[in-house]
């Protein structure tokens, strides 16, 4: 990664001076005992403030040692000595081929630990490492339209951005601030917007196992939400994969509205690790121009697993299932950020990969306690042939109740309940064991639900409007009571 050339100017220049550290303040604060004896508190810089990262590089006035010797290389791990910087710290390592970033990961036994962006070659024992001062990253709506790597770099041929700087890792809003939700995302898929409705600053979990159709429902949830803008985080996948939601699952016209940070799957732990926390703060800082923001990351699990690979590279111990304690702190405090702002929203789905239908591993569990509601995709399901494979039953929006009027509430529920009376009966009407008439909520399921399936049932291309979806669950659920109501 460049650094900015004010950095550099002022990095030579100090080094050139021989100090090896910042200038340090000409004069200590004085702190004066005030008229009832008592020494007001000094105050703490904020974190961060020390490396300039909201200010100009002129701007620093604390004494900071500017260069570290590698240590240890070991992967993409790199221990240093000679400079005491806190976890988040971006770095610079000047090895011989080339300049590599790394994120401070850890600090242990008196040694620093990065994470490397790049490639490891050409850095060895003694290589220098030097704070980046960098102002952040790419951000604002300059970034529509566009596809960008993790560290705002476009990838899309389509040349250089002009975008404004800003931090990625930016704080969890105060829980008073956030406005409170009130209004419903339609998506334009139909078991989406009737079984699951979502609300505007919501976030949900897609959970489902490997080819069951996330990347295809994502893309049409991003082609049929009524959003103002659409962010798209994809961590680790294949680069095939990548290519093939871009130009088939997206498409072109949804693509003007949506920023797409990709990490792929061949890229460094912390890379991928650094997309998401990079995504979330784009998602962020266009809902705080006011915008309402629907976000999208494949894959949650994914992340998860490059937060352990980076934090089992630090050191850390491996506790459920492999995964390292950085891994859960990280989730609920990167979950937390999105959601309602003071002024924006930003609704987010995450998906989840359960392999082997497990729908209990840690990460799944975690994330199914963090988040509002949860779409569950059936792998059964496609192999019928019935796309999207949503569950209905085992999916729910803990916020549908707060959004929906209560009418299309109530449709809702009773869809829900004759679908699953069906489900109740279902192994005795395959036997031939299910006597019509002995179960009335069991015939009326059983009358309804397929016409129930078939509304769910959707091609890829297809976008319907919420109250059209409603309209047809009332049509369907009228039409068996009529029936009913006949001799
Ligand atoms: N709505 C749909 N209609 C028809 N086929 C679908 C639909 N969604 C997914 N598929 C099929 O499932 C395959 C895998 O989908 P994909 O979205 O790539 O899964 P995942 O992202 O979960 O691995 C697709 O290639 C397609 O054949
Ligand atoms: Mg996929």
């Amino acid at each position: 990664m460049t650094i900015p050339h004010t950095t550099r100017d002022t990095m030579s220049a100090l080094e050139r001076a021989g100090s090896g550290v910042w200038p340090a303040r000409t004069s200590t604060p004085t702190v004066k005992v005030n008229d009832h004896g008592v020494v007001p508190p000094v105050e703490a810089p904020s974190p961060g403030a020390h490396l300039g990262l909201d200010d100009e590089p002129q701007g620093l006035k604390i004494a900071l040692p500017v260069v570290g010797t590698v240590t240890l290389v070991r992967g993409m791990e790199v221990g240093l000595r000679g400079l005491r910087l806190p976890v988040g710290t971006a770095m610079e390592v000047v090895g011989t081929v080339q300049s590599v970033t790394g994120d401070v990961v850890a600090v242990a036994d008196g040694e620093t630990r990065l994470a490397l962006l790049g490639e490891a070659t050409g850095i060895s024992g003694g290589t220098r490492v030097r704070p980046t001062l960098g102002n952040g990253q790419a951000l604002g709506g300059e970034l529509l339209g566009r596809v960008i790597d993790a560290l705002g770099r476009p990838i899309d041929g389509r040349g250089p951005l002009q975008a404004r700087h800003g931090r990625i890792d930016r704080p969890v809003p105060p829980a008073l601030t956030r406005r409170r939700i009130t209004k419903a995302m339609p998506v334009g898929v139909r078991v989406i917007d009737a079984f699951t409705t979502l609300a505007r600053g919501q976030r949900v979990g897609l959970f489902a196992g490997s080819g069951v159709g996330k990347s295809t429902l994502l893309g049409m949830i991003a082609r049929g939400a009524e959003t103002d803008c659409v962010v798209i985080c994809l961590v680790g996948e294949r680069g095939r994969e990548v290519r093939e939601f871009l130009e088939d699952d997206l498409g072109a016209d949804a693509a003007r509205r949506a920023v797409v940070v990709v990490a792929s799957s061949d890229q460094p732990a912390q890379v991928r690790v650094r997309a998401l926390h990079y995504a979330t703060a784009i998602a962020e800082d266009l809902a705080d121009q006011g915008r309402d923001v629907l976000f999208l990351c494949d894959s949650l699990t994914r992340f998860a697993l490059a937060q352990r690979e980076v934090g089992l590279a630090a050191g850390e111990p491996p506790t459920a299932r492999g995964f390292t304690p950085s891994v859960f702190a990280a989730l609920p405090r990167l979950l937390e950020r999105t959601g309602p702002r003071e002024s924006g929203t930003v609704t987010a789905i995450y998906t989840v990969l359960v392999e082997g239908d497990d729908h209990n591993d840690p990460i799944a569990d975690t994330v199914r306690g963090i988040l509002d509601g949860h779409i569950v995709l059936d792998r059964r399901l496609a192999h019928l042939g019935r796309y999207p494979a949503v569950d209905p039953l085992l999916s729910i929006s803990r916020l549908a109740a707060k959004v929906l009027p209560s009418s299309q509430l109530a449709l809702a529920d009773s869809a829900r309940r004759a679908l699953a009376a069906a489900e109740a009966v279902r192994d005795l009407v395959e036997v031939g064991a299910y006597q019509p008439g002995t179960n009335p909520d069991a015939d009326h399921g059983l009358a309804v639900s397929p016409n129930i399936v078939e509304l769910c049932r959707q091609g890829i291309d297809e976008i319907t409007p919420i109250n059209e979806t409603f309209a047809t669950l009332t049509q369907i659920l009228r039409e068996d009571s009529v029936k009913a109501a006949q001799p």
